[in-house]
């Protein structure tokens, strides 16, 4: 697994799979790049897959500092020139997704096409933003277990595999307080993106957990409205992370997205 150094910090990132098409895999907070270990089964015979961890979650050194969607943006940039790779498929899942927002303002050549997954474009509400402050604390305080308690029911279905909710909690665990506080407050600080939506003009798909109560399938709608020629797939028994709850249909509808588009 390669690491680089961005401004002091480790940036670890899976770079594996074979193919000249590259696959950018964004992932969801508080997890890391694991969380996409079977789609980068599914994908990797066929294409390259690159799945950066974030800072303090996964492998990738903690900072101090919030983790800005800018900060990450620029993050990616730099694994990406590393690799020397100029134009992905890119898939974000929830802060995925906003950091895909962000990533599409810097550089909106770099898509051949995007995946948003179980996201929404708003910013916080300023009650949203104090609640992430005190999370950040509280995580901080209490350690991964609290957090592992507080967030594994939200991005869960409702009725979960026992599994599932193993996995999520194994995920939670190889982070660190530091950085799932540093993501909180990056994700208090993201821009609104919803006036920014009509910018992406590359094809895009939407995809949501039927029983996604984080960001629920009507927000996927929106979305889908906002953005030119975006079409939606809804993945049933999923909630909140349907790449892990109903990874067959998940990987089936990455697949042909990915299997469409123009060269
Ligand atoms: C995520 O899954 O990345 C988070 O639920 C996003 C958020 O807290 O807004």
């Amino acid at each position: 697994m390669p690491t680089t150094d961005s401004s002091g910090a480790k940036i670890h990132y899976q770079d594996t799979g074979n193919g000249k098409d590259v696959v950018l895999l964004l992932h969801a907070f508080p997890l890391h790049s694991g969380m996409w270990s079977r789609q980068i089964a599914a994908l990797s015979p066929k294409y390259r897959v690159i799945a950066p961890d974030y800072p303090g979650l996964g492998k990738s050194t903690p900072r101090p500092e919030p983790s800005t969607m800018e900060f990450l943006a620029e993050q990616v940039l730099e694994v990406l020139g590393n690799v020397r790779v100029d134009r992905a498929i890119v898939v974000g899942l929830s802060m995925g997704g906003y950091l895909c927002f962000e990533l599409h303002r810097r550089r909106p050549g770099l898509f051949r096409g995007l995946a948003l997954c179980d996201t929404r474009p708003g910013a916080d509400s300023p009650e949203g933003a104090a609640g992430r402050e005190a999370f950040a604390k509280n995580a901080l305080e209490k350690g991964l277990h609290w957090v592992a308690d507080e967030m594994t029911p939200k991005l869960l279905r409702p009725h979960p595999d026992a599994a599932a909710v193993k996995e999520v909690r194994h995920l939670i665990g190889q982070g660190t307080p530091a950085g799932v506080a540093a993501a909180q407050r990056g994700m208090a600080r993201r821009p609104d993106s919803t006036p920014t939506l009509a910018a992406i003009a590359c094809p895009t798909l939407v995809v949501v957990g039927a029983e996604d109560t984080l960001t629920p399938p009507p927000e996927a709608e929106k979305m889908v409205a906002g953005i030119k020629g975006a079409r939606l797939a809804r993945i049933d028994g999923a909630g909140h992370l349907p790449n892990l709850e109903n990874p067959a249909e998940f990987d089936r509808v990455l697949m042909e997205f990915a299997a469409g588009l123009p060269k």
